[in-house]
This record gives C-alpha cells, structure tokens and sequence, in this order.
C-alpha cells in the first residue's frame, strides 16, 4: 500500500499483510496484520518510528522512494521483534549514517538478532525528551508489551502517542484511521487476549501514566490508527480490570461421547440459571476466540475423557494456554470420564499453577454418566450460580 499521510510531516508507509493467517506459528490472524512504519520527515532529512517484517522490505523500500526520502538520520526502535525491527540493518546500509535510537535492552536484542555494532545506537533513557528539527520526541518505557525492552513515543507538539505493539491489532484493512466500529474493538480484543494478557499488572500502570498525558492520536504498529484515543484506552481498562463476566467457559474433549454428555448437561443447567456458558470442542475451537473468551469469563471449566491415565492432549494444550495466559478467573473446575483409572485431575491442576482460583469441585464419571452423576453436575451448576450470584 502507498504511502498515507497523517499530519504535514508525518507519514504511514508500512505494509498492510492481507494474507498472512499465523503468528508465531501459534497465534492465528483470521483478518491479517498490518506492520505500521512511520516516516517524519523535516527539510531533506527524516526520522523512521519502527520498520516492517522482512517479508514486506521490498514494498517498505518502494514506500521510502515514493515519499522521495533521500537521507534518514535516525530509526526510533521500539521493539526488537522482528516484525518491525526486522529491516533496520537494511536501512542502515541503504542510508548510511542513519542510527538507531533506542533503550539498552532493545538494543542489546537488536544486535543479537541483526548482528549491529554499538556505534550504530543512539542510547536513551525512560523520559529523555530527543530534539530532531522543530519536533520534540519523548520516550515513555513499557516494559512487557510484551517485552521487556518495550518503550512508547509520545510527541507533544502533535499529541501523538506511537505505542508500537501495545493497543495494537492484528487487523489488515484498507482504512488507516480506525471507526471506533465493533470489528476493530473485536480486533483489538483478540490481540489483547493473545499477546497482553499475561502482562495485565503491568499494563494497568502503564495505563495510569497515559490518562495523564493529552493524546490525541494513538499510532499503533499493528492495525488502524485511533483517532479517539479514548475508544482503545477504555477499552483496555476494562479488560486489565479485576472485574469478570457472568460467564463460563468450558473448553472440552470427549473420545466415546461420555464427557460430551457431562457437557451439554452441566451446559444446559447453567443456561437455565441464566449464566451465559459456552462450551468450546477443542478440535474444532479458534484458539483465539478461546484467548477472547479467557479475557472476562468468570468461570473455567475444563472437560476430558482420560487417556494412558491423564488428560486429552488437546486439554492439556488448552489447561497449558489457560495457565501462560493468565486470566482473571476465579474459579476453575474440572470435570471428565474415564475407564478403569485417572489421575487426570491432579495432572490437570499442575498445568495451571498460575491461576488465582477458587478450586470447585471436580465430578468423575466412571464410563457412561448415570443419574447419580449428572446429580453432581447439577449441584456443580448450583455452586456456581452461588459463586456468580456474588459477581453482579
Ligand atoms: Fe508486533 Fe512483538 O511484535
């Protein structure tokens, strides 16, 4: 995509990847990404904020040449990841005497990775202002969004907040403001629940320091540019809060159909005490939609039948997700089958020693659930109607 402008000086030239559909080779991107570089530009020089993945270098050098950039001086590096610190080293050769600014750790990771000399950094601190022509760029460090080199850059003359990673979304679209519209909230949600999740504590201080300074624009490196910064900043209070949904989610497997029934049982108990649940078949289920869910859901329930003694792989994939996510869920239970024996409820439970969680009761069924057992069921439901009856 072309070169956008944003204001006089500042310009989008990243690269929208419409088709690309997995992240990490983990985290699936059912509506792209987009890599977001910005130029600023001041006489015949510029200054570059992030560059794109290595896959988008030749489209990113096309942009550079239509927006007729002769001389770039510096690269604020916000990131070491690669997605948009992958084509710095080709900058620098492409414009020599070009820099790279940065804080002690990125840089550190940049040279690592691209392989850099040290006098190819420029050094800075969390709160050092840096002058380039009439423009004033102030660092702002966000350790853990989502790396621990992670710094924002605020210009205060512009009111522009560049949070590279941090309240971006992995959206590609044709649009570069974003419409505040339901699509992008669902985007920005996702991406929150796939990659800022486990950091929420931090964020939430993070988030305290930016309600403090005037922004008017919100320029992600992933995703549509905000125009209401207000739209993602209360959008991310909400979800680093402690407060959760009225919601259960119950990620599952079943072999022989017995912890299926366990399932739709227990679903259709809570439904008809108006707890809104969702049961997600994990062979069918977008992990992402699963991480989405994670976000509010008051309640965690995860369903297995028992194989070679412990859980289904595809529960202990969903139980390892749960635990690295770090949700705020209260309370998390077990529930499954099994024929002869099972230690499945304690193997479950050692993969998720990162949740703050009240421990319900776990229901075992020995081969195909009769009365008795879906008694238990019902008086799970009970306990956590009791539990949620408490949240509202
Ligand atoms: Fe978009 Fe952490 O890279």
């Amino acid at each position: 995509m072309a070169v956008r402008k944003i204001t006089d000086e500042i310009y989008w030239i990243g690269s929208v990847d419409w088709d690309r559909r997995l992240f990490d080779e983990l985290i699936p991107l059912p509506d792209g990404t987009s890599y977001n570089s910005y130029l600023i530009k001041y006489d015949d020089d510029a200054l570059l904020i992030d560059t794109v993945d290595p896959a988008k270098k030749e489209e990113f050098f096309l942009n550079l040449r239509e927006a007729n950039v002769n001389k770039i001086s510096y690269i604020i590096a916000q990131h070491a990841e690669q997605d948009h610190a992958g084509c710095i080293k080709d900058v620098l050769q492409e414009y020599p005497g070009c820099r790279v600014i940065t804080n002690k750790k990125c840089k550190n990771l940049l040279i690592d990775e691209l392989h850099l000399e040290d006098n190819d950094f420029y050094e800075i601190e969390d709160g050092q202002v840096f002058q380039f022509g009439k423009k004033k760029y102030q660092f702002i460090f966000a350790p853990w969004v989502h790396w621990p080199e992670t710094f924002l850059t605020y210009l205060p003359e512009e009111r522009i907040l560049f949070t590279c990673d941090f309240l971006g979304s992995h959206f590609a679209t044709s649009k570069l403001w974003s419409e505040d519209t339901p699509d992008i909230y669902y985007a920005a949600k996702r991406y929150y629940a796939e990659i800022m999740m486990p950091f929420r504590h931090m964020i939430k201080n993070h988030l305290d320091k930016l309600w403090e300074i005037p922004i008017e624009i919100i320029a992600p490196s992933h995703g549509p540019i905000y125009k209401k910064p207000e739209f993602i900043l209360n959008a991310y209070q909400d979800w680093v809060s402690d407060k959760v949904s009225d919601e259960v989610i119950i990620p599952y497997i079943s072999m022989h159909g017995s912890t299926e029934k366990m399932v739709y049982h227990l679903t259709e108990q809570l439904i008809q005490k108006d707890i809104k649940v969702t049961p997600y078949h994990l062979i069918y289920t977008d992990i992402g939609k699963l991480a989405m869910s994670l976000v509010d859901a008051a309640t965690i329930i995860l369903a297995s039948p028992t194989v070679l003694t412990g859980p289904h792989p595809q529960v202990v994939y969903a139980a390892y997700l749960c635990n690295i996510l770090k949700p705020k869920a209260k309370y998390a239970g077990i529930i499954g089958s099994f024929g002869w024996g099972s230690k499945m409820e304690e193997d479950i439970l050692q993969l998720l020693k990162n949740l703050k969680v009240e421990l319900l009761p776990t229901v075992m069924v020995k081969s195909n659930p009769r009365r008795d057992d879906f008694i238990k069921l019902n008086q799970l439901a009970e306990v956590i109607a009791k539990n949620h009856s408490n949240l509202k």
